[in-house]
């Protein structure tokens, strides 16, 4: 198995993970990063990519620019262009995921290596991976790491706007992304039940894929026992002796006996963590301020002042606590905790002066500090919501509390602090057991099992890398560009540039084949092509991109039918629709295909920035993997999930070897887009409807806007992108 990972955000590098670094680089890099170093241990794997972002930043390191980095045999991670160099934050990089598909499929074919499957971690990687398996026809899996609807209602409580909420993190565009990945996805990895029940179950189509409940694993070259300095440091890697050095003096900076047993809480400044309730449990009681120091580690920062609004009253509030109770000399809130080695031997220093870690978020789904805490030997008080229940019961290991309840937080503290057996007994099992329930061989073992058995159900793939010498369509390759053009109102409506374009197209055929694409039938499109003379034609995508023909004997491409079927669902997504009454089935019966299904909108009965969203919402509740296209104001079309003008053309791109930069396509209205967007060499004629507005201000896409009308935009274009000579280079 040929194995694709794909998680754009953040900084993803195979050693020295700048944790915290910045709100995006965090445990999902972590998990990415060992998941794929594991997976290229087994036998049955060839390969796997970890795709990500390269970042040429001069505020980071060089390491984020270079194109392929090295993890382990058989194993890379790979860096394309999303953006420009510069560091985004995960929301703004919306813009550039078109781009950065169309970049992992050429890179894909260049190797000429199919993956098994595709994995998108987040809604990010998740709307590139949906794309990448389409093209190969292999399954998508998908690992949201975390969701948008909680996210949002989230917000909501703290009092955001719904365009606060827009402005600062699209999250409607993100549960929406999330929705389509929900009903595309042939398998969907999460870490607890928790999760899967709370989390997921708010989506529509949150309960339509086949779900794995697979915990991650710890790294346990960094999560050793304690106790192996106690055995001898000599084998220690001296990188962790040195950072337990800097944490020791971090830590003598507050403490003014650095002998006690040592609280120890680490996590985010987040109101959601409850860091508030362990100072209190502490502040309030004299007994445990006498057996045990406290550290809280809480947001690496230069100065609380910078921080931004939320974490700076978190951390405001625990210094006011601080001094409220009068806790000087005995607790500690440091301001750095800066490489990965540093966690680690926190709590193997806490460990061996027999302390406890607490962590009293209202809920952890997972509970990843749970579990490296205990690898480490190190007990734990933590949350009874969420998936610290699992840890316990697997691991046994720490004590659940009701986060609410400051004395049971006390108490459960002391008995860990007093009780020299409980201490051992956690500790012990917690070495022990984690070793037994989270590694990550374990975790790759049962991930394999469940992709290995939807690889296998999966439908073979229709997809050849390269075709027979004779096949029709052949053209197409031996030319290696071709101009796709729409006909209504791109090709056709100015006769004059229309007679320009089509001299110029047959003086260039052996450069450029020549394409059209449109929503039209077959039928439809022979007659006007006939009625104006246009071609000859090497490629006709009709009916919105759901069909596909070459040459002149209008040759049927099969394998794209055939790619198409998977999962589509006609008779439900038009039952969806029966009753809605501002639409009405476009009359001409041969509007309506296998798969196009079709309607007019009657903006009088509802305008069409209400209509949409209902009709968007409908076809989310069915859970068929869908396109759905609104065009002209006018038109709605709705096709599988795999197809689409920008779906055909990207298969033409694959199939017969063409570049995509090599493919120029040209259009005007709405199902013109997404073969527009991405590394096509895209037109738009200067008579372009509304719909298309929205491109203008899209900063990635290759889309040039003509300066003229129809035809003599494509021409326009064809100079622009150099196809076509420019006009003073022209012959008089
Ligand atoms: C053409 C088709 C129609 C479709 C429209 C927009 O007019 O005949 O069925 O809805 O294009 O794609
Ligand atoms: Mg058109």
């Amino acid at each position: 198995m040929y194995i694709q990972l794909i998680s754009i955000h953040g900084l993803v590098r195979g050693d020295q993970i700048e944790m915290g670094r910045n709100s995006d680089t965090g445990g999902q890099v972590r998990y990415v990063v060992d998941l794929a170093r594991t997976l290229a241990k087994f036998e049955n794997v060839t390969q796997v990519d970890l795709f990500t972002r390269q970042i040429r930043d001069k505020r980071l390191s060089p390491d984020y620019a270079e194109p392929i980095e090295e993890l382990a045999p058989n194993c890379r991670i790979v860096r394309l262009p999303c953006g420009g160099g510069r560091y985004y934050r995960k929301e703004r990089l919306w813009p550039y995921l078109d781009d950065y598909a169309d970049a992992m499929i050429a890179f894909t074919r260049r190797e000429g290596r199919v993956p098994a499957f595709v994995h998108g971690h987040y809604a990010d990687a998740g709307y590139v991976g949906m794309e990448v398996a389409s093209a190969f026809a292999v399954p998508f899996v998908f690992t949201g790491h975390s969701l948008g609807r909680d996210k949002k209602a989230y917000l909501v409580e703290q009092g955001w706007t719904a365009e606060g909420m827009e402005k600062e993190y699209a999250i409607e565009h993100r549960i929406a992304v999330e929705e389509r990945c929900l009903a595309c996805a042939d398998l969907v990895v999460t870490s607890t039940r928790h999760e899967r029940e709370t989390q997921y179950a708010r989506y529509d189509n949150g309960s339509l894929p086949r779900f794995e409940i697979i915990p991650p694993g710890t790294s346990l070259e960094r999560f050793f026992p304690y106790y192996d300095y106690e055995l001898g440091s000599d084998r220690i890697d001296p990188h962790f002796k040195q950072a337990r050095m800097r944490m020791q003096a971090e830590l003598d900076r507050f403490h003014l006996s650095s002998d006690k047993p040592l609280i120890l809480a680490l996590c985010r400044p987040d109101k959601r963590k409850n860091i508030g309730a362990i100072v209190q449990a502490y502040g309030e009681d004299r007994e445990l301020q006498h057996i045990a120091n406290l550290a809280i580690f809480a947001g690496i920062r230069k100065t609380i002042t910078d921080m931004p609004d939320s974490e700076r009253s978190v951390l405001t509030d625990i210094l006011l606590m601080m001094d409220q109770y009068d806790l000087y000399g005995r607790m500690a809130v440091p301001k750095r905790l800066d490489s990965e080695l540093e966690v680690p031997e926190l709590y193997r220093l806490a460990a061996s002066r027999r302390g406890v870690f607490v962590n009293t978020a209202f809920v952890e789904p997972f509970g990843l500090t749970y579990i490296e805490s205990s690898a480490v030997g190190l007990p734990f008080v933590g949350t009874e919501n969420g998936g610290p229940q699992d840890i316990v019961a697997n691991c046994d290991s720490g004590i659940l509390v009701d986060v609410n309840d400051i004395q049971q937080i006390a108490a459960a503290m002391k008995k860990i602090l007093t009780d020299r057996d409980t201490w051992e007994k956690f500790s012990n099992n917690g070495i022990n057991r984690v070793r037994e329930h989270y590694t990550w061989e374990q975790h790759c073992e049962t991930y394999l099992d469940a992709t290995d058995s939807v690889v296998k159900a999966a439908p073979k793939s229709v997809f050849t890398l390269q075709d027979k010498a004779d096949a029709p369509g052949r053209r197409l390759a031996d030319v290696g560009a071709i101009l796709i053009t729409d006909i209504d109102n791109t090709l056709l409506g100015d006769e004059e540039a229309l007679g320009r374009l089509l001299e110029f197209m047959r003086s260039h055929r052996s450069e450029i084949a020549f394409g059209v694409a449109s929503g039209r039938y077959l039928d439809k499109v022979v007659e006007v092509m006939n009625d104006h003379h246009v071609g000859p034609l090497d490629v006709v995508i009709s009916s919105v991109g759901t069909e596909i023909y070459y040459g002149p004997d209008l040759a049927f491409d099969k394998g794209w039918a055939s790619h198409l079927r998977s999962k589509w669902k006609r008779d439900k997504v038009a039952e969806a629709l029966d009753d809605l009454e501002f639409i009405t089935l476009q009359k001409d019966d041969e509007t309506q295909q296998e798969f196009k299904i079709s309607y007019d909108l009657d903006d009088t009965l509802m305008p069409h920035d209400e209509a949409m969203p209902i009709i968007y919402d409908r076809l989310s509740k069915t859970g068929v993997p869908h396109t759905l296209i609104f065009s002209h104001d006018v038109y709605i079309d709705i096709l599988p999930q795999r197809a689409s003008k920008g779906k055909a053309v990207r298969y033409l791109s694959g199939k017969w070897n063409v570049p995509i930069e090599r493919i120029v396509t040209a259009g005007d209205s709405g199902n013109d887009i997404d073969m527009l967007k991405g590394k096509t060499a895209g037109i738009v004629v200067s008579n372009y409807s509304s719909e298309l507005e929205p491109l203008k201000s899209s900063p990635s896409s290759r889309i040039y806007f003509a300066k003229e009308a129809c035809a003599a935009g494509i021409l326009d274009g064809l100079r622009h992108y150099g196809f076509a000579p420019s006009q003073q280079e022209q012959p008089a």
